[in-house]
């Protein structure tokens, strides 16, 4: 066992990991943090997507081991039932999501796309979100939310 401390959507956490355990699998079954989800065994789905120090990862394709001393951002941690996100509220406008599995993932890499890309082309974001599969929405509905949560959050910050 490892010792690891890290801080995952605003809170602090002092445990003990085995080596091999993977950050999502830590933050499922010991932080209980099921808003992220595994929809795959080969790195290719996208649905485990979190920030690691602010930066979009596959939690499946990192060890717990390496999030010690970092800063964790799960979909847990993204705006509130009364108070959503933009992006979590242009997906809900814009239909972005069908079953919505992949949906925390698309969020998750959504955010990190427009942190480093305020106003993305369409092409921009259909690359931003490559790493993201999602088998129900044709993809179409996914791109306009992004599109409608740019323009909003670009709005937001003009008028800050
Ligand atoms: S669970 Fe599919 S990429 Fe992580
Ligand atoms: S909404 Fe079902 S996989 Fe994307």
């Amino acid at each position: 066992m490892t010792s690891i401390n890290v801080r995952v959507d605003g809170a602090s956490y002092s445990d003990d990991v085995e080596p091999r355990t993977l950050l999502v699998h830590y933050l499922r079954e010991q932080l209980g943090k099921v808003g992220t989800v595994v929809g795959c065994d080969t790195s290719n789905c996208g649905a485990c997507t979190v920030h690691l120090d602010g930066n979009a990862v596959k939690s499946c394709t990192v060890f717990a081991v390496q999030a010690d001393g970092s800063e964790v951002t799960t979909i847990e941690g993204v705006g509130s039932a009364d108070a959503l996100h933009p992006v979590q509220k242009a997906f809900h406008e814009m239909h972005g999501l069908q079953c919505g599995f992949c949906t925390p993932g698309m969020i998750m890499a959504s955010i990190d796309l427009l942190q480093e890309n305020p106003s993305p082309s369409e092409t921009e974001i259909r690359e931003g979100i490559e790493g993201n599969l999602c088998r129900c929405t044709g993809y179409q509905n996914i791109v306009r939310a992004v599109q409608q949560a740019a323009g909003e959050l670009s709005g937001s910050a003009g008028q800050a």
